[in-house]
């Protein structure tokens, strides 16, 4: 029986480790993390990340292929594949501050593999990296005395939280990228094997190392340039009377554009989008490509400008004055069925609502917990209320900044009745009837409509 670990117990390496558990009886699956609290949660019934359908997956395999530790350098040991999964946030200080991706937790990892390993091993690149990561990883995994060798891999993760069980079941494709000598060849091979379990051949696309590494970062930079596009034109639309909804669809019937991600919002969010996109940004930079860095910058800024833009209006609608007044949040969480706020459009939100000295009563179905976390420093000028009905109590408004079907299907007359009047409702995700609110009574605005 072969050993797969994985180091790093998040978002993705979490979920991914499930899926191939599930599917790969024939291997043993390994997951740890250096945070302990994370690793208990995830051998508890109160798993660290929300997913519809995880919590199942995991419990069909936990304790008979699929294992949760804090024991790394005794599970490297024993692996024959290591996934590395870990975090690969913004740099916040030094070059590239801001933009560049710091890697200290790779390099960590990988001078933990080279100190605890006794054999050869594939090393698997999961977390998002920038291109030629590998080579610094092959750098320090072969600069050893013991005659090992490791072959560097890159396979990034293209699941989207929210619906990562589906995606992992039954993915567009499975990069993997390695070097194209016999060893490298081999490797990749390994690593394809395991996905051919339940992912057809012709789906799992074989790169060299860098376009894997720089397939992962575009990937995400083309899908938030889709976003950011269509929210630049929502703002034109609210000004001209058309209909962002309605140009989405007519765009989206093109075969060449398609239909997906052309949704309006308040702006994009996401552990990815943001993250990745400057850090490809840092790359062009890097490379002498100042015009290539700012056409992609641009993404970022619009995404910014939308939420700033969308709260500004609200805002001049309630007279410019909510000193003092209740302001219902309602999501927190970057986008619908998931409990992970990074980098949501409700932070800013939230932030501009304290400028202007309102008070914000946050409600979420899942990222509670972590929206106090994120808040922690002004804890005292917010509220968290898990019922909505109970946050829409004397507020003047709602900002609507995640996507929860559950909004959509509220008793919007018994929150109308409940709200200090005249009560507004602003849709940052276009999931409400506006007719329907109108006609209850609401002051009614959405994304891309006038
Ligand atoms: C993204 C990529 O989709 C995934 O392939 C990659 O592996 C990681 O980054 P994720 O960040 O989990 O996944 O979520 P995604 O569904 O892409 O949504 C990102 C943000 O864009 C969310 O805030 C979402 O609400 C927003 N969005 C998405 C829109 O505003 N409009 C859309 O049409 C689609
Ligand atoms: P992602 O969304 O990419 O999965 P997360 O932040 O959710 O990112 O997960 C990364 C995990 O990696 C965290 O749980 C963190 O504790 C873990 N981690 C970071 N550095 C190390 C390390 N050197 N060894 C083991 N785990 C690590």
């Amino acid at each position: 029986m072969k050993n797969i670990l994985c180091i790093g117990a998040g978002y993705v390496g979490g979920p991914t480790m499930a899926m191939i558990a599930k599917k790969c009886p024939q291997y043993r699956v390994k997951i740890v993390d250096i945070n302990a609290a994370r690793i208990d949660a995830w051998n508890s019934d109160n798993l660290p990340v929300y997913e519809p359908g995880l919590q199942e997956v995991v419990e069909s395999v936990r304790g008979k292929n699929l294992f949760f530790g804090t024991d790394i350098d005794a599970s490297i040991k024993e692996a024959d594949i290591i996934f590395v999964s870990v975090n690969t946030p913004t740099k916040t200080f030094g070059f590239g501050c801001g933009k560049a991706s710091d890697l200290q937790y790779i390099e960590k990892t990988a001078r933990s593999i080279l100190a605890a390993s006794d054999g050869n091993k594939i090393v698997v690149e999961k977390s998002t990296l920038p291109v030629r990561t590998a080579e610094s990883m092959e750098r320090i995994l072969n600069s050893n005395q013991k005659g090992i060798h490791f072959d560097v891999v890159s396979n990034p993760e293209f699941l989207a939280e929210g619906t990562a069980i589906t995606d992992l079941e039954n993915p567009d494709r499975v990069l993997i990228g390695g070097h194209t000598d016999a060893s490298g060849r081999a490797a990749v091979e390994e690593i394809a094997k395991i996905y051919a379990n339940w992912v057809p051949r012709e789906r799992i696309i074989t790169t060299n190392l860098w376009s894997s590494e720089l397939s992962k970062l575009t990937a995400n930079a083309f899908l938030a340039q889709r976003i950011s596009s269509v929210n630049s034109l929502s703002a034109l639309c609210e000004k001209t009377g058309a209909n962002i909804d309605e140009i989405a669809y007519a765009i989206g019937c093109d075969s060449r554009i398609g239909s997906k991600f052309l949704k309006a919002s308040i702006g994009f969010g996401g552990s990815c989008f943001k993250k990745d996109i400057l850090n490809l940004v840092y790359l062009c930079e890097h490379y002498g490509l100042p015009e290539v860095a700012e056409y992609w910058e641009s993404v970022v800024k619009i995404n910014e400008w939308q939420t700033t833009r969308s709260v500004k209006r609200v805002l001049r609608s309630l007279f410019n004055t909510i000193a003092g007044k209740k302001i219902a949040v309602f999501g927190f969480a970057f986008k619908a069925n998931t409990n992970d706020t990074r980098e949501s459009p409700a932070h800013l939100v939230v932030r501009e609502l304290l400028d202007e000295r309102a008070i914000p009563v946050i409600t979420d179905y899942k990222a509670l917990p972590d929206a106090k976390r994120d808040l922690s420093d002004v804890l005292d000028k917010v509220m968290f209320v898990e019922d909505p009905y109970e946050a829409a109590k004397d507020a003047h408004a709602i900002l609507l900044c995640t996507e929860w079907r559950q909004f959509a299907e509220l008793d919007w007359k018994k929150v109308y009745n409940l709200m200090s009047k005249p009560a507004l409702i602003f849709d940052g995700r276009n999931i409400l009837n506006g007719d329907e609110l109108t006609k209850i009574g609401f002051e009614f605005m959405s994304i891309g409509k006038a």
